[in-house]
């Protein structure tokens, strides 16, 4: 469900055109409907309402700190992954204790920053960062809540970029090894061990891959109980996935249900790190075309949002669906869509029967939400795009278009090059 329809051939953000957002802030830009975040926030928190529970949203899928607020003043927490998230999920106002970090490469400044705001817990992914957060926290004089980032070794049937729980991939410490971790975290007195996390991979639109992960780490915890090693939070991580297509992906009730069906007994406080199903089907991108041509009988349509506003279909290969803002009628052919970026690799749909696009008419890039401006670049010295929230008639610039200046911001020529 989401907030985004045709009324009379025309989009409609809420009770909001999306042409009049466009008059307004220009092409291209990130539309978000507030309705549809808030709902999908709470759909997923009710979900879980009868145990004890946090869901901490993963800002990595959209960090916009008017995103953020949303979540946090709804209750939530966020799941980072560096010192900038921290930074964004501070300013969003989120309390501390509602905030968990994974990451493999968390630098001391970092582990520092974390330490002093005073979050949750890190999600910790070798031993040699189990003993510098340990170090870190000595020195600061604070004892650092931690979860093992365990790879429970399941296929979660994603794209092979963003499947993360195998045990050839980066991610976490071998289960088997875990032990033996959570072992020496036993002996190290500034740490306080807090709980057992994983996150197997995201766009998962199966339910048995995460049930199959909760059931390896729920062993885990018995041995480590047996051994004295008191976990209280179970974090599963994120991973649900969406609709881009005509995925069927489990509904959050239904996710949560087997979720908590599974966890029963283990007397844990769940922590679910959710990000795309959240936001995902919350936000389109929203772009112009200026050009359409024909190559060797091949149809183009070249709009102004490129790959460095929205790299997934360049980088997955990914689908978005692709919808004019004002339908109208007439014949439909086949196209590409393709940005203005120097590279083949540029497009944001591929051989699609698409309306017969001219110059001038706005594109909608559907399911935008997640992974779409927090992947964006400055590629091409394209200074990088608005981002708008819709509240039922209004709407809110929460992010504005970079200028030039921002492109060169930061950027110095020595001396010896001025004269
Ligand atoms: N927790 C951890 C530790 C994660 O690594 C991720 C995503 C999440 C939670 C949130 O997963 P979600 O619920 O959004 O599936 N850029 C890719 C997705 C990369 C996901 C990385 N980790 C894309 O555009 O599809």
């Amino acid at each position: 469900m989401n907030d985004f329809k045709y009324i009379e051939q025309e989009l409609w953000c809420e009770q909001t055109p999306v042409r009049a957002v466009a008059q307004k802030v220009g092409t291209p830009f990130y539309l978000y409907s507030h309705q549809t975040l808030k709902n999908h926030f709470h759909v997923f928190d009710q979900a879980f309402a009868e145990v004890p529970h946090i869901v901490c949203f993963a800002a990595k899928s959209n960090s916009n700190i008017a995103i953020l607020r949303i979540f946090v003043a709804a209750g939530g927490g966020v799941d980072i992954v560096s010192g900038g998230e921290l930074y964004r999920a501070l300013q969003a106002g989120v309390e501390p204790r509602k905030v968990v970090y994974s990451g493999v490469g968390k630098r001391i400044d970092e582990i520092e920053y974390a330490l002093n705001a005073g979050i949750l817990m890190f999600n910790v992914e070798s031993f040699q960062e189990l003993a510098e957060i340990h170090a870190c926290a000595q020195r600061l004089g604070k004892r650092a809540g931690i979860a093992l980032r365990v790879n429970p070794d399941v296929d979660p049937q994603t794209h092979p970029y963003i499947s993360t729980g195998l045990k050839e991939n980066k991610f976490g410490v071998n289960i088997k090894k875990s032990i033996e971790a959570y072992r020496a975290a036993q002996k190290m007195p500034w740490l306080d061990i807090k709980g057992v996390s994983c996150h197997i991979g995201s766009q998962v639109t199966k339910i048995s891959p995460f049930v199959d992960a909760l059931d390896r780490l729920k062993k885990l915890i018995r041995l480590l109980r047996k051994e004295g090693i008191d976990i209280r939070y179970l974090d599963l991580g994120g991973g649900l996935g969406i609709t881009y297509r005509e995925e069927e992906p489990p509904h959050p009730v239904e996710y949560a249900k087997a979720i908590i069906g599974a966890a029963k007994g283990m007397d844990c406080t769940l922590v679910l790190e959710p990000g795309r199903v959240i936001v995902g089907n919350a936000g389109i991108l929203v772009t112009k075309v200026l050009y359409t041509k024909t190559n060797e009988g091949k149809n183009f349509v070249i709009v102004d949002a490129g790959m460095n506003d929205l790299i997934r279909p360049s980088l997955y290969n990914s689908y978005h669906q692709i919808q004019p803002v004002i339908k109208k009628k007439g014949k439909t052919q086949q196209a590409d869509i393709v940005g203005p970026i120097c590279e083949s690799g540029d497009y944001l749909a591929k051989e699609r029967q698409l309306p017969e696009f001219e110059r001038g008419e706005l594109v909608a890039v559907m399911s935008a939400g997640a992974y779409g401006f927090t992947m964006s670049s400055n590629y091409n010295s394209r200074p990088r795009v608005s981002e708008v929230l819709v509240k039922g008639r209004r709407s809110y610039v929460i992010r504005r278009r970079e200028g030039y200046a921002d492109i060169v911001r930061g950027e110095k020529i020595p001396k010896f090059l001025k004269t």
